[in-house]
């Protein structure tokens, strides 16, 4: 199939999140690879996805998977090489899949030639103002310049040794100390991205993914501010606009949208912005990144009425900025939504994950209905739907994983006291059997559990009623189906949800346990089967009325 030549393909594309390093591995490392995700791409044609959106293979020490980047114009050598990418690129585009990579400005690695380049150089030098270095407080400087937490751990300041061997200055790291934080006030970093985006554009890269969009520009003036933390529910979105969301950054994206906009389909990019709601339009505007994610369903609890109300706002606020909506609900980030979905309402996420999944009771079977019905659901929404692999595979959350293996820096860096995000990277199982479950032949750098087996693609291909059926049947119809952006919602009764889309396609989910009517029409697809007109409790049905 050839790429489509709607320039607008973007805009309601179904795009599925690789995290390459736990897809597929070629090479019998243990680690995923690019030549894995080529060897998949019939697969990928088979699933009936738009787009391919790729974490970050970049040369890195993985010191937060690969987003602590070494070198943004290149491949990790552990994952191949930049003939290995346009072979991959040229294969997927072939099936008429797009791709898109990720971007991460906000920070670069500590093996950054440009950060070596600073370390090596004097306080105040040109190679130091790419990054962001202070002068510590206290007599002799050993205090960091903030009191400022990082995203991970206790601190988001670093002191450096000299290069005389004295203590030296702080650097700024708003994740771990292996990420420091770039200047954006510094033309040649602003050069230097450009460079990057030109560099994979060239190649035909069709868009951006781009990583914690919201944080690059920094009002460092002096004296700098108290911050307990930079959660937006446990700071004040107002203290914590010294570092995020603040205007001068959208100056940076109308610039990267004009080279965007040079190639001919204009590259597309969609950004991951943790701000409040009202100022993510800015970001998702046309003269900015054109989309941005919308987190809001992610977070939603399990019910008609929140969801409900989630949905009609992300519509509007889409149209405000002349984008499209954007669905999510799960990603390398977070825990995989059918455990989420088979918790307790307001469990307490982090204290289930330490717990290794034993407290509270995680009930697997009602959580995979959910996640089946949510999925339908959101894929019957006008917009673009994000999808994180293995969730077309039904995966739970492994999250029983032994604490020697965890490689999160989340664990690594706050003593234990939160166990990250490994749980949703283990490596995909392929097969039933055999080493890895076919992920590679030798092993996976995360161990699996043994109910990969009857989640793996082996089981689920060609099985009626498989999660993976179900998701090839939804995407399939899906692409028949979208029509206009356009929703009208349809009265329903208590704990259900209907509306419709142009050209006859409703959607229509029940929220609760028990069994409701099916209102009148011809089934297409159902997250469970429908008998004598019932949609029993979580489930989604598609029909035409
Ligand atoms: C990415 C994370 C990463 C962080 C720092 C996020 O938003 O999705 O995986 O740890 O940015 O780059």
């Amino acid at each position: 199939m050839a790429l489509s030549t709607d320039q607008n393909w973007w805009r309601q594309a179904a795009v599925y999140q690789i995290y390459p390093r736990s897809f597929a591995d070629s090479n019998g490392d243990g680690i995923g690879d690019l030549k894995g995700v080529t060897s998949r791409v019939d697969y990928l044609a088979e699933l009936g996805i738009d787009c391919v959106w790729l974490s970050p293979f970049y040369p890195s020490a993985l010191a937060d998977g690969g987003y602590d980047v070494d070198d943004y114009r290149n491949v990790d050598p552990k994952l191949g090489t930049l003939a290995d990418f346009d072979e991959m690129l040229a294969a997927l585009h072939e099936q008429g899949i797009r791709v898109f990579v990720d971007i991460v400005p906000n920070h670069s690695s500590n093996r950054h030639q440009w950060f070596q380049d600073a370390l090596k150089a004097a306080p105040g030098s040109p190679e130091r103002d790419r990054y962001i270095f202070r002068d510590g407080k206290g007599k002799n400087g050993e205090l960091p310049p903030s009191n400022w937490p990082s995203h991970f751990g206790p601190t988001a300041w670093t002191r450096i040794t000299e290069p005389d061997g004295t203590p030296g200055q702080w650097y700024l790291h708003l994740f771990a100390p292996e990420q420091p934080d770039w200047n954006w006030d510094n033309p040649e970093v602003r050069e230097d991205f450009i460079a990057t985006l030109r560099f994979w554009a060239d190649r035909g890269v069709d868009g951006f993914r781009v990583d914690v969009a919201h944080a690059l520009t920094k009002d460092m003036s002096e004296p700098l501010p108290k911050l307990k933390s930079l959660d937006l529910d446990k700071e004040s979105y107002e203290n914590l606009r010294i570092l995020f969301d603040r205007d001068e950054v959208h100056e940076i994206y109308k610039t990267w949208r004009k080279v965007f906009n040079e190639y001919n389909p204009p590259r597309v990019a969609v950004a991951e912005a943790n701000t409040i709601t009202k100022r993510r339009p800015l970001y998702a505007s046309p003269e900015e990144l054109g989309q941005a994610f919308s987190f809001d369903l992610l977070f939603a609890q399990w019910s008609a009425k929140k969801f409900t109300k989630t949905i009609d706002f992300n519509l509007k606020l889409a149209q405000k900025s002349g984008s499209s909506s954007t669905w999510v609900l799960s990603n390398h980030d977070v825990v995989r939504h059918a455990s989420r979905y088979g918790l307790p309402t307001g469990t307490n996420i982090d204290h289930w994950l330490l717990s290794d999944g034993q407290t509270p009771r995680l009930r697997r079977k009602r959580g995979l209905a959910r996640a089946r019905a949510a999925t339908m659901l959101i894929l019957a929404l006008p917009g673009s739907t994000y999808m994180y692999q293995g969730e077309e595979l039904g995966l739970h959350e492994v999250a029983d994983l032994p604490h020697e293996s965890l490689q999160d820096p989340i664990w690594l860096r706050d003593s234990g006291a939160r166990k990250g995000r490994d749980g949703c990277r283990v490596p995909l199982p392929w097969t039933i059997g055999g080493s890895s479950f076919g992920f590679g032949s030798n092993g996976a750098h995360l161990p699996q559990p043994m109910w990969f087996a009857q989640s793996s693609v082996q089981a689920e291909d060609g099985i009626p009623g498989s999660t993976l059926e179900m998701y090839r049947s939804a995407l399939r119809l899906r692409r028949e189906l979208q029509g206009a952006e356009e929703l009208t919602w349809v009265d329903s009764p208590r704990k259900t949800m209907h509306f419709t889309r142009p050209g006859g396609w409703n959607s229509f989910t029940n929220f609760g346990k028990r069994p409701v009517a099916m209102p009148a029409g011809e089934i297409l697809l159902a997250s469970k089967t429908i008998t004598d007109g019932v949609v029993p409790g979580n489930t989604t049905v598609w029909f035409r009325a």
